[in-house]
């Protein structure tokens, strides 16, 4: 079968196929995206660090960074709002192990916004520039960038800092086509990446609302997108990952798995997290995902309430048994 589309190539970094996990803060840890990329991933991304914490390189901070696991290429992304220290960050991840540094300039998220980090420095697009040419300048490895359209409807820079990303020396630039004041409301606006993608040389990565393999393609088809970028929908759902990349090798996509062997494979999730993580920390964790997998399991809300209450790994991946052996009880019948 031949290809339906190219590899992305971020400076001497070939990535196949082009698709790419988001960074997904609480979410896309190393477990995570170790369990993802085999679906079909040609790239991930860490959870967003932030650079000031590097200065003082915590434990957990620095577990979040070591990039010395299985998938390559990796790309770790830093968040912060002053040259130097984002410069000095990029230094530091580079020597643990990333690929590619990626720099957030689209997260909405108060806790970063109220330092003028993550979508807030688009208000600020010198500022910006100064970030990207101090990243560029620190490490021997591609950077890139993933931003919003704007901080507000009514100044959508996107264009603008792109252009000075790719004079500054930014390798690949992903767009999440929404503004940071929708932060999730509306729908992502793909009209933009496709702007984005005739006004710039270097590649694009388009982001936002891909839940479907047919639909995604033709997103990626349409905006004339180098790589597309997907986030929530691969939550409980990586076989979204694989029926994209079916669809990229030429193939028809996959079936979805049946409800009994989501949940199967929520059990390996689960344990992979418990192994890295222990239960103090797995087991909030996966509370989510296992809520997740359950999705349009018939009687999910109910087993989402019980979920929430066990506070014991073991209990919690004993209901996900009972739930698949009542699936298999109720086929046979
Ligand atoms: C729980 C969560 C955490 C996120 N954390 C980050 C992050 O650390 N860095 C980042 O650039 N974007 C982050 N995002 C945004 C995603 O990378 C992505 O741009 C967004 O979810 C839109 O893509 P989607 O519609 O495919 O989910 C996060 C999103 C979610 C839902």
């Amino acid at each position: 079968m031949s290809h339906t589309v190219s590899p992305l190539r971020i400076g001497p970094i070939e990535v196949w196929p082009p698709l790419v996990l988001a960074p997904m803060s609480g979410v896309t840890n190393r477990t995570m995206r170790a369990l993802y990329k085999p679906f079909g991933l040609g790239l991930t991304v860490t959870e967003f660090v932030s650079s000031n914490a590097l200065k003082f390189g915590s434990k957990r901070t620095m577990e979040m960074i070591d990039q010395h696991g299985i998938e390559r290429p990796v790309s770790t992304q830093l968040w912060g709002d002053d040259p130097q220290t984002m410069a000095h960050a990029a230094k530091v991840v580079r020597e643990c192990g990333a690929d590619i540094v990626d720099i957030n300039f689209g997260c909405p998220a108060p806790k970063v916004t109220k330092t003028n980090g993550g979508s807030a420095c688009m208000r600020d697009p010198d500022r910006c520039e100064a970030i990207m040419r101090a990243v560029v300048a620190a490490v021997d490895c591609p950077v890139t960038m993933k931003m919003r359209l704007g901080w507000g409807e009514d100044r959508l820079v996107y264009l603008e800092i792109a252009r000075r990303a790719q004079d500054a020396g930014v390798r690949a630039l992903t767009l999440h086509a929404r503004t940071a004041r929708q932060f999730y409301k509306g729908d992502a606006d793909w009209e933009h990446i496709a702007r984005l993608k005739r006004a710039v040389e270097i590649p694009v990565i388009g982001n936002g609302d891909l839940n479907d393999a047919h639909v995604a393609m033709r997103r990626m088809r349409e905006s004339g997108a180098d790589a597309i970028m997907l986030g929530r929908a691969t939550l409980g759902n990586p076989w979204l990952i694989a029926q994209i990349r079916d669809l990229m090798e030429g193939c028809d996509a996959r079936p979805s798995p049946s409800a009994a062997d989501r949940l199967r494979y929520a059990i390996v999730h689960y344990r992979a997290m418990l192994d890295e993580l222990g239960e103090a920390r797995a087991v909030p964790q996966m509370r989510k995902h296992v809520a997740l997998y359950l999705k349009s399991v018939p009687g999910a809300a109910q087993l989402r309430e019980r979920l929430m209450r066990l506070d014991r790994a073991d209990d919690a991946i004993a209901l996900v048994e009972e739930t698949i052996a009542r699936l298999e009880s109720d086929l046979a019948a």
